[in-house]
């Protein structure tokens, strides 16, 4: 202990020396003398089975990029491990607990967002949150927009940098597939954008995840056509009304239909609205459509007449109203609470959540499976949700960039399940984790794939000294496949001293 304390007086004074007078030191440094460290700290955090016994003595918020640097000297200087925060969504909380000693640079105060509606581009530093590069897209246009995930308080720090997969991903790719510049510091302090970085470390960000290779200051993304109006629904079947035969048609036509249609499937079970006290299985199919009602109908008329989809059950509207519709949002609720980010005490709860790919069909009795385990849980408690994959997806040879889960993907499948007291935390993560035992026959095989963004320790962790190659790739080719090797090269040449990293950060091969 007494180490580490000296450790973080050293950084404190390494960094008042380099940075700033005092005045400001005390609006930017937070340490556990401050009123508000533990405010800043819990933030931005919602999962409350993320604990560890050790905190961050320093919370630093820097104000400009020369803050970072000295940041990154300092914590050179003083071996103290560095976390990066933007929006603190990591589903293993590793922006903010570390079991070495360290910082957390926390990006809060760098999220200016620039629009340049005639070049059709935004600059975004990595603070921002997703509902806040929404508002100020659709603050200056009514046709353009924006591809990356549902909920608003997600940073783009960590989003962009591990893929990004949102309603129009079936149209425009992912987040990653629509940088088209980033400007990142590095462990030597520099500043670098594309071209200064070069070619690999550009590739590497786009989906290779953060922390690994430096810090994110900002992305330059290009900004999508869109039209005026768009189309959502959200129809839900339960079993009685045939949900299995629906999931099982889904699964054939998730992946084909237009590009503009993106047809996401949730699966939970609660009480049956036919029979009282008896549980059922809800499929609830959310869906985006970018252009009008008529287009639609036609459309699912034609590959999913099962699901009987009727006009009634659809809302055109603007495409920053469809944002707050699938966040869950009233529909009258002002947009303004697309920039609200902090975290509330009663939108806090226990979670853990895991990820698959499935490239064949789910049999009917695969699915019966699923729906036999959700009554192994408690009711409400599980929710999976059946992403559909092909569209533009489908446009990038999987070296392309490093999320690699294109082409031959039906559909992502993310488990989740929440709960609300400690005490049952292993029951729980136990039942998510036979799920995911039970579901290895019907899923992607060597590698068994996962999304980078639904960071699952399970699969696998580093060394808290160094890692091997071969023990990194166990979870590293289930995120990036053979980009893995790739990513590998690139981190040797950057960060050969491995300063940035975390418990699934690429290792540098060690010479
Ligand atoms: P956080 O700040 O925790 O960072 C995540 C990781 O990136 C950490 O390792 C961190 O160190 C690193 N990092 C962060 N900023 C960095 C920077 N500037 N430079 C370098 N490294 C940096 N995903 C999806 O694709 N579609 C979706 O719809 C959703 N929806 C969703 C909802 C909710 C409620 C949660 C909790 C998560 C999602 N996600 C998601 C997953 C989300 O994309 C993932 O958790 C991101 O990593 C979150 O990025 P943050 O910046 O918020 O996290």
């Amino acid at each position: 202990w007494f180490t580490s304390a000296n450790m973080h007086d050293d950084f404190l004074e390494c960094l008042s020396h380099k940075t700033m007078n005092s005045n400001s030191m005390s609006q930017i440094i937070y340490t556990p003398k401050n009123s508000s460290y533990s405010t800043i700290l819990k933030s931005f955090e919602s999962n409350l089975r993320i604990t560890s016994d050790f905190k961050p003595s320093i919370i630093f918020t820097p104000i400009d990029e020369s803050q970072i640097q000295a940041a990154i000297h300092c914590s050179k200087k003083h071996g103290l491990q560095i976390r990066i925060r933007s929006g603190g969504h990591d589903y293993e909380g590793l922006s903010y607990i570390s079991e070495t000693p360290f910082v957390i640079i926390d990006l809060r105060n760098l999220r200016s967002i620039s629009i340049d509606t005639e070049n059709k581009t935004a600059w975004i530093q990595a603070g921002a949150t997703l509902g806040e590069v929404y508002y100020r897209i659709a603050e200056k246009s009514k046709t353009l927009a924006f591809v990356a995930g549902v909920c608003p308080t997600v940073g783009v720090g960590g989003h962009f940098s591990g893929g990004g997969y949102g309603m129009m991903s079936r149209k425009f790719g992912t987040a990653a597939d629509n940088i088209i510049d980033a400007k990142l510091i590095d462990a030597n302090g520099r500043i670098l954008d594309k071209k200064s970085m070069g070619e690999d470390l550009f590739w590497a960000i786009r989906g290779g995840g953060g922390t690994t290779f430096g810090i994110i200051i900002s992305w330059k993304v290009k900004l999508l056509d869109i039209p005026e109006k768009v189309t959502v629904f959200n129809v839900t079947r339960t079993l009685e009304e045939n949900a299995t035969q629906l999931v099982y048609k889904w699964q054939h036509i998730a992946d084909k239909v237009d590009d503009n249609l993106l047809l996401r499937l949730f699966l939970s079970s609660s009480e049956s609205p036919f029979r009282r006290g008896q549980r059922t299985v809800h499929a609830s199919f959310t869906t985006m459509f970018v252009g009008g009602v008529d287009e639609l109908l036609h459309e699912m008329q034609k590959s999913f007449p099962e699901l009987g989809l009727a006009k009634e059950d659809c809302i055109e509207m603007s495409w920053i109203e469809s944002i707050l519709f699938f966040a869950g949002f009233p529909r009258s609720t002002s947009l303004d609470v697309l920039l609200n980010r902090n975290i509330t005490t009663n939108q806090r709860g226990y979670f853990k959540g895991k990820s698959d790919y499935v490239q064949q069909l789910i049999s009917i009795n695969g699915l019966k499976g699923i729906w036999k385990l959700f009554n192994h849980v408690d009711e409400n408690s599980a929710e999976l949700q059946f992403s559909p994959y092909g569209g533009k997806l489908n446009d990038f040879i999987e070296s392309e960039t490093p999320f690699p889960h294109r082409a031959g993907n039906i559909f992502m499948i993310h488990y989740g399940v929440g709960w609300e007291k400690m005490e049952s935390s292993k029951k729980h993560i136990a039942w998510i984790r036979n799920l995911y035992r039970y579901m290895a026959r019907y899923v992607s095989k060597s590698p068994r794939a996962a999304y980078f963004n639904y960071r699952d320790l399970d699969l696998g962790v580093n060394n808290k000294g160094n890692t091997s190659y071969a023990q990194a790739r166990i979870w590293g080719a289930k995120y990036f496949k053979n980009n893995f090797d790739r990513l590998v090269q690139v981190k040797t040449k950057v960060d050969p001293t491995n300063f940035f990293r975390n418990e699934q950060s690429i290792p540098p091969i060690s010479s």
